[in-house]
């Protein structure tokens, strides 16, 4: 049972994480037709790009700062009520723009959803602001120079998602180049739906120390030996993983293998709604699909927390209360 366990998380889109019945009720408010993309209470897609469709179509029923802060809380409080004690956001400004908003009023309204969630719940959160692949490089490095410059203590990370198979990594290596000269954190999504080659050339150009996904690094025995020497942090996510059919069942996995060569890695839920989980199912995965033990899925969360982006003394914060929590649950 993983239920009362301490979580952790740091990989979740902000609008990968809209329910079905908030964003129906987003639709009603703005008059938006969903037919296309939302059918009996479900987000409607058939394969990676269809879902990326469906993600915009969904982020484009949230229109103000008020929105994304009502979007962000709901989210966090969802997340404190299975026992998280840490959230690392994925946003998108682009998305902020695209729909008028603008990306000062988009990080405003997020960054006081995780206010509210905090007084609230006590749950502690940052941002990773992410370039869409799929939006092209200058728009990618466009973004990067906009969190380099956001002044936002809670904007502590930089990240690319979107369409994997467009372009290669030099294209936007510029970005990260930005990022890192801003002293934010970076990852980068890769490995999920392009193979090997793809982690190899986020490790020689961007040298993150984390990559989003990266389980298809399972292909290459040499990058997952490199991967283990050099400590890079793979944010899994199985269930998404499943999902979007990168691997047909969890049999064929490779988290655990992955963890068995000395990879560091942790569990996430990427777009929790759109595939039909929860950071708390994704732990219930670990144990009942993949084989983990609860030791072994509390180190994870501790893999997560040491990875996180945050400065030492929050670390050290988080740390001690992962090791509360875990006391309290063996003790009670
Ligand atoms: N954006 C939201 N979810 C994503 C995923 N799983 N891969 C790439 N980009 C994404
Ligand atoms: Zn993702």
């Amino acid at each position: 049972m993983t239920t009362h366990l301490p979580k952790a998380e740091i990989h979740c889109h902000i609008e990968g994480a809209a329910p079905p019945a908030l964003a129906a009720e987003q639709a009603a408010k703005y008059g938006v037709d969903t037919g296309s993309f939302l059918r009996d209470g479900s987000y409607v897609w058939s394969d990676f790009a269809q879902f990326l469709v469906c993600y915009d179509r969904v982020a484009a029923l949230f229109r103000t700062d008020v929105d994304y802060a009502h979007l962000t809380e709901t989210y966090l409080n969802e997340l404190a009520s299975m026992n998280t004690i840490y959230s690392e956001i994925i946003v998108s400004p682009d998305h902020g723009d695209r729909i008028g908003l603008g990306a000062d009023a988009y990080l405003a309204g997020i960054s006081e959803g995780i206010r509210l969630a905090k007084d609230k719940t006590g749950i502690e959160a940052r941002i990773i602001v992410t370039g869409e692949r799929h939006f092209g490089p200058d728009s990618v490095i466009a973004v990067a120079e906009y969190a380099a410059k956001s002044n936002n203590p809670l904007v502590t990370g930089f990240n690319m998602a979107g369409e994997e198979r467009m372009g290669r990594v030099a294209d936007y290596v510029r970005a990260f180049d930005i990022a890192r000269d801003a002293g934010l954190g970076l990852t980068i999504h890769a490995g999920e739906v392009c193979g090997a080659f793809s982690v190899s050339d986020a490790l020689d150009l961007v040298r993150p120390s984390r990559i989003g996904h990266g389980v298809r690094a399972a292909e290459d025995p040499d990058l997952v030996a490199r991967l283990a020497d050099l400590g890079t942090v793979l944010e899994v996510c199985p269930g998404s993983n499943i999902a979007l059919g990168v691997y047909p069942d969890f049999r064929s996995h490779p988290l655990k293998r992955l963890m068995e060569a000395g990879v560091r890695v942790c569990l996430n839920s990427d777009d929790p709604p759109f595939f039909g989980t929860s950071l708390a199912n994704e732990y219930r995965i670990a144990t009942d699909d993949l084989g983990f033990s609860v030791p072994e899925i509390n180190g994870m969360t501790r893999t997560a927390l040491e990875a996180a982006f945050v400065d030492d003394e929050m670390r050290q914060r988080l740390l001690m209360r992962l090791e509360t929590a875990d006391l309290n649950t063996q003790h009670g």
